[in-house]
């Protein structure tokens, strides 16, 4: 059974349930660095993609300020129908990052992935990344909040120990980054143990919030040399 499979048929919903009570939308303006980057830049998108979202808690508090329209995409049935029942103006797709072809290209002008993307089977993730930036519009935003540890590592998926699944922890935002398509605008480093921004925390124990803008025309530009200096007439 493929990592994607398993998460789709059992963990996704058993994440869910373990984490119900802390996934509340009430007051997570003050308190979640990715709504915080999104504030200190002063960034209102007009329509916002949450990959991996839950219940949609953390749109709902994005639309609750910025007024912008929200789509969750999750694979968890009871994340989904939990998202439905408390966040109606939440549009819910059951989904994994990959399988975004029910939207249009450049549909959104913000798309957020929070500590999903070390979920992804190894097999997806370029499909993930290419689903992700088809959806965000060029001059959108992308928002990468995961672990950062200082080289790739894949760590046993400790609440699956017998099964062979993996969570890979590495610079997300660098996987974009290399592209010269996504520039990173900030990069927020936090320590896991208490959630709170660090430069000390080791490198086991941290996490990043990054911001990166999608410019599509954004290389440097680079003079042709004169074509008798090519050698060529
Ligand atoms: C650790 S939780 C993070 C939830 C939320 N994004 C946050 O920041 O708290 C990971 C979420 O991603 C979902 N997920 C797992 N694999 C996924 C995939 N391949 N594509 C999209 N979502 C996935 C899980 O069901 C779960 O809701």
């Amino acid at each position: 059974m493929s990592q994607d499979t398993i998460f789709q048929v059992s963990e996704a919903d058993a994440f869910f349930v373990r984490n119900q009570k802390t996934l509340t939308a009430e007051g997570l303006g003050e308190r979640d660095p990715v709504l915080h980057v999104l504030a200190d830049f002063g960034l209102t998108p007009t329509s916002a993609l949450e990959i991996g979202a839950a219940n949609g808690f953390r749109l709902e508090a994005l639309r609750r300020l910025t007024g912008c329209q929200a789509t969750a995409v999750e694979p968890s049935a009871v994340a989904v129908a939990d998202g439905n029942k408390q966040f109606p103006k939440v549009r819910f797709v059951q989904a994994l990052g990959h399988e975004l072809d029910g939207f249009s290209a450049g549909e959104f002008d913000l798309v957020i992935v929070s500590f999903v993307l070390h979920w992804v089977d190894r097999a997806r993730m370029f499909a993930t990344a290419a689903a992700l930036d088809r959806v965000l519009m060029d001059g959108g935003r992308l928002v990468i909040s995961d672990f950062l540890p200082d080289r790739p590592q894949r760590v046993r998926y400790h609440h699956l120990p017998d099964a062979d699944v993996w969570t890979f922890k590495q610079d997300y935002a660098a996987f974009w980054a290399a592209s010269a398509i996504y520039k990173v605008e900030e990069q927020r480093v936090y320590d896991y143990r208490t959630r709170q921004p660090s430069n000390t925390a080791p490198p086991d124990q941290r996490f990043a919030v990054t911001l990166l803008k999608k410019t599509l025309g954004g290389y440097e530009t680079r003079a042709l040399p004169a074509l008798e200096a090519q050698g060529k007439s």
